[in-house]
C-alpha cells in the first residue's frame, strides 16, 4: 500500500513574467511529470458543489487554479489531505488510483485539468466503497 505522500505532490511553477505580467509554462515531461494527453477546465461551479469523487485506474493528473481558489481533498483508502489551491503557480499532482473531491469553489475559479491519458469512462471508479476494495487487499 503506497502512501499518500508518494502518490501526490505540490508542483511550484516558475513565473517567467517581466514588468508586462506574469508568465508560467507548464510542459509535460519537465513541469508537467507526464505527456500531456488531455486538458480540461472547471468553471463555474457553486461553492457548495462537490465535484470529481471517483478515482481512475490509470489517469494522473495535475490541477491548476489558474483563476480563484478550490480545495482538493485526497484519499487512498487510508489517508486523505485537503489541499487549497489558491495561485496560478501552484499544481496539484496525483498519481493514478487516488480518490479526489473538488469543492470549495470561488465565483471566479477556473481549475485547470491537465492529464496523461484520454478520456475513457471505463477507468472511472464512481462508487467510495468499490474504490476501497481495489485499493485495500
Ligand atoms: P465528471 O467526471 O463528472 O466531472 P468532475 O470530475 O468534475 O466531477 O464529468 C462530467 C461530464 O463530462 C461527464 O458526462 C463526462 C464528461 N467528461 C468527458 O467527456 N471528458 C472528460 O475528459 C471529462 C473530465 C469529463
Amino acid at each position: 500500500m503506497e502512501k499518500l505522500e508518494d502518490q501526490i505532490r505540490i508542483l511550484d511553477f516558475p513565473d517567467l513574467g517581466d514588468e508586462r505580467g506574469n508568465l508560467v509554462v507548464v510542459e509535460g515531461g519537465s513541469a508537467i511529470p507526464f505527456d500531456i494527453k488531455r486538458i480540461f477546465y472547471i468553471y463555474g461551479s457553486d461553492s457548495e458543489v462537490v465535484r470529481g469523487s471517483h478515482a481512475n485506474l490509470r489517469s494522473e493528473f495535475v490541477m491548476i487554479n489558474v483563476a480563484g481558489t478550490s480545495k482538493v481533498k485526497v484519499d487512498n483508502g487510508i489517508e486523505s489531505r485537503i489541499i487549497e489551491l489558491d495561485r496560478p503557480r501552484m499544481g496539484l499532482y496525483l498519481k493514478n488510483n487516488v480518490w479526489k473531491e473538488m469543492y470549495d469553489f470561488s465565483p471566479d475559479s477556473v481549475l485547470l485539468v491537465l492529464s496523461n491519458e484520454h478520456y475513457d469512462p471505463e477507468e472511472y471508479i464512481r462508487d467510495y466503497e468499490t474504490y476501497l476494495k481495489t485499493v485495500i487487499k
